[in-house]
């Protein structure tokens, strides 16, 4: 897929892997980048240094839908079609199966790590989906790109990591199935 123009949404685009996609992709390629994230003061600050005209920063949290929903809404507002979609938001929250007291771990701490890692990809790329499907197919037939970051704690995670692990064993597991059943609309 050609990148130039092409606009990205980049979840976890205020740090680290995320950030680096978006700077990238802005400069070396002429993409227009999306950045949904928790962090306002980060994504803002990255919107300023890749400049307004290239980049829109969407408060967003990956585990909730509504907040999904108004970050596509203003995207699409100011873009007009989504392309390309990279899942980089995640939270290694160490969680481990016995505290020091062999005491079970609450489940809280696991659910959040699920949610966030695997649940919000899912949020996202389904979302992101809907719009790339809407797009007029370019000379090699496609309409849009997702990526979902996945880690090697997928295969051999530490301890502490049973949560982490389980998340992006889940992501390796989603994507074969979500690129035979998108295949048609897009490449994940
Ligand atoms: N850093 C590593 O060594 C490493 C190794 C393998 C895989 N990964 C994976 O790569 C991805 C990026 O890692 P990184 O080190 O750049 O992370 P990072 O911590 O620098 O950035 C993650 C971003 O996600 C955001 N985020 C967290 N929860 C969110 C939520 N609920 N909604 C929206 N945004 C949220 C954070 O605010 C942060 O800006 C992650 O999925 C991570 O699991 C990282």
């Amino acid at each position: 897929m050609k990148l130039k123009n092409r606009v990205l949404v980049i979840t976890g685009g205020a740090s680290g892997l995320g950030q680096a996609t978006a700077r990238y992709m802005v400069s070396e390629k002429g993409a227009k980048v999306a950045l949904l994230d928790l962090n306002e003061a980060a994504g803002t600050a990255t919107v300023e240094e890749l400049g307004e005209e290239n980049a829109i920063f969407c408060q967003t949290d990956v585990t909730s839908e509504e907040s999904i929903d108004v970050a596509i809404a203003a995207i699409m507002d100011k873009f007009g079609a989504i392309h390309m979609n990279v899942n980089a938001a995640g939270i290694p929250l160490p969680c481990k199966i016995l505290d020091r007291e062999g005491k079970a771990s609450s489940l809280a701490k696991y659910a959040m790590v699920i949610n966030v890692n695997l649940m919000g990809v899912f949020n996202v790329m389904a979302k992101c989906a809907e719009q790339m499907a809407k797009n007029e197919p370019d000379q090699k037939g496609e309409r849009g790109v997702i990526v979902n970051v996945s880690s090697g704690a997928a295969y051999e995670g530490q301890i502490g990591q049973s949560a982490y692990s389980g998340s992006k064993a889940g992501v390796n597991g989603m994507n074969i199935p979500a690129a035979r059943e998108l295949g048609p609309w897009v490449s994940v």
